[in-house]
């Protein structure tokens, strides 16, 4: 893959009104969290993004590190939807990204609840998502996105058994910049169809939802669970068979399916 250092090609692939029409790129952040939270606070309009290069400090869900080297995608949205929609930004997070894998690459990726991207039971993407809310209604949010596009899984022990990358799947011969483009097309239609009502994005969400059915464990601070994963709900909950017979809905939580 070539690097994303192409900010203005991007708008080569853009199919959108606002998403990706105003993009500030970085060779090297802290957190592209952080400069887009920056940037929400000054006002910047929906639809901002915010790539960089590589990020020396990004982050994870639970708290965790997000690994960001050179010519891997890291970028940040900022949206700003009506409260009873937040929600949906990770199923069209997700959605969008895992449809244009497959468009782009021909190859099936798949969603662990809530939002981890899969290619082959490992993890080739993740989204976090930080909302600042105000009086009820969101002031922003952030929708952050990272794609190992280049990233050698192996050389970190941590991830190395749990992880890969679009090189590591033998994708080469597009530009990240065209896949952040088809993944901020497919966002947009998305959020336009779920700001008109369309339950779309759910549908598309559970579909492409390879927990479910499965036995697993979901980790939520000191609580270690464990059941079958049955289904998903609306509100982006997981509905949960405990071995007990008792069903519950997970709201949070970092899954593992189990394997035989
Ligand atoms: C996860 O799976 O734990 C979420 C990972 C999210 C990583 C992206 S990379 C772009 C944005 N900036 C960050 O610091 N994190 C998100």
């Amino acid at each position: 893959m070539c690097n994303n250092n192409q900010p203005d090609l991007l708008s080569n692939y853009l199919a959108t009104s606002f998403i990706g029409r105003k993009v500030f790129h970085y060779k090297s952040v802290s957190s592209t969290m952080e400069i887009a939270r920056t940037w929400a606070k000054k006002g910047s309009p929906d639809g901002t993004v915010v790539i960089a290069n590589r990020q020396l400090a990004g982050r994870g869900r639970m708290g965790r590190t997000w690994l960001s080297p050179e010519n891997n995608i890291a970028m940040s949205v900022i949206l700003r939807p009506p409260l009873n929609m937040l929600p949906k930004l990770i199923m069209i997070t997700s959605v969008a990204v895992v449809k244009s894998i497959r468009t782009l690459f021909q190859i099936k990726a798949g969603i662990k609840w809530p939002n981890d991207i899969l290619i082959d039971s490992k993890k080739v993407s993740g989204i976090l998502i930080e909302n600042e809310l105000q009086n009820n209604r969101v002031s922003y949010s952030i929708i952050g996105i990272g794609i190992n596009t280049n990233l050698d899984p192996a050389s970190t022990p941590e991830i190395a058994a749990i992880a890969t990358s679009l090189s590591q799947e033998s994708i080469t011969g597009t530009s990240e910049i065209k896949l952040i483009g088809e993944i901020l097309n497919k966002m947009e239609t998305l959020y336009q169809q779920t700001l008109a009502g369309s339950l779309q994005v759910f549908m598309e969400w559970k579909e492409n939802m390879v927990t479910i059915g499965q036995p697993v464990s979901i980790e939520s601070g000191e609580m270690i669970i464990h059941g079958i994963a049955e289904t998903v709900t609306e509100n982006g909950g997981l509905i949960l068979r405990h071995p007990d017979g008792r069903v519950s809905e997970e709201i949070t939580g970092e899954v593992t399916i189990i394997k035989d």
